[in-house]
């Protein structure tokens, strides 16, 4: 649950860690059942993908349902990123990000603190998204991709784009990822259902449309400290969560 010197360095160096196996089978498989569950929810928390009409992000999980709320808290979450941040975390953001077979869209290439400071005036990169993939992730369909170290660039230009997808998302243009990945390269991030991953706030991420016959649905918790909260309120709720209260842990055998 705790992450060694060595796995906290690395998230600070490359700004990104893969977990692999980090929440075993029958937790997925819990989790997998109220995914499943609360797409049912007619809500505009869901934001639903342009061409296809199929959910793109389920939003406000925690809000939504008791087991989302203790994933939300879990221990393999809470504990890392009180590692790296902190004891004083409230929760941003929680979300589903579906990525359909055959109908998934893109993520454009971006930074999450983009966002952050934008929308929502938090002053400082401190925020950090954690996840755990609820469908093994391949090549295909339609994995994160990070460039490492781009963090240690500060916060590079960007530029809102509402036009390419349903979710209008700050973006990062092509010549700045050009030069960024020239000088350090793309990863993808693989694994079976399960597997976690870590990133800070200012890590240039996206990814490609999912064209496979496989679904990618990955859940997304954004944790950020209580010192750096939200100073616009132009964002509802479920986009960025408004109780700043320090959250506690929920049970280690919570989503068994
Ligand atoms: C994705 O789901 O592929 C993108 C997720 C993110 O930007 O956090
Ligand atoms: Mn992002």
């Amino acid at each position: 649950m705790k992450l060694t010197k060595n796995q906290i360095n690395e998230v600070n160096e490359n700004g990104y860690i893969v977990l692999p196996y980090w929440f075993s089978d029958i937790e997925v498989k819990n989790i997998r059942k109220e995914m499943k569950k609360i797409f049912n929810d007619k809500t505009e928390a869901d934001i639903i993908e342009k061409s296809s009409g199929e959910v793109r992000t389920a939003m406000g999980l925690h809000l939504r349902s008791k087991i989302f709320d203790n994933l939300t808290r879990h221990p393999k979450f809470f504990e890392p990123a009180r590692q790296i941040r902190g004891d004083n975390l409230y929760i941003q953001q929680t979300k589903i990000n579906v990525k359909a077979a055959f109908t998934g869209e893109v993520w454009q290439w971006h930074y999450d603190f983009a966002t952050h400071s934008g929308e929502d005036g938090s002053a400082k990169p401190l925020a950090l998204n954690l996840h755990v993939f609820l469908d093994d992730v391949n090549e295909f369909n339609g994995p994160l991709f990070f460039i490492p170290k781009s963090h240690k660039y500060g916060t590079v230009k960007s530029k809102l784009d509402t036009k390419t997808t349903s979710y209008p998302l700050w973006t990062v243009d092509q010549e700045t990822v050009s030069s960024l990945v020239k000088e350090n390269g793309i990863v993808s991030a693989h694994g079976k259902a399960g597997t976690s991953l870590i990133f800070v706030d200012n890590l240039v991420h996206g990814s490609a449309q999912n064209m496979s016959p496989m679904d990618r649905s990955i859940f997304s918790v954004i944790l950020n400290p209580c010192d750096n909260a939200q100073t616009k309120f132009s964002r509802p709720d479920y986009k960025h969560g408004q109780d700043f209260k320090p959250i506690k842990s929920s049970s280690i055998n919570s989503l068994l």
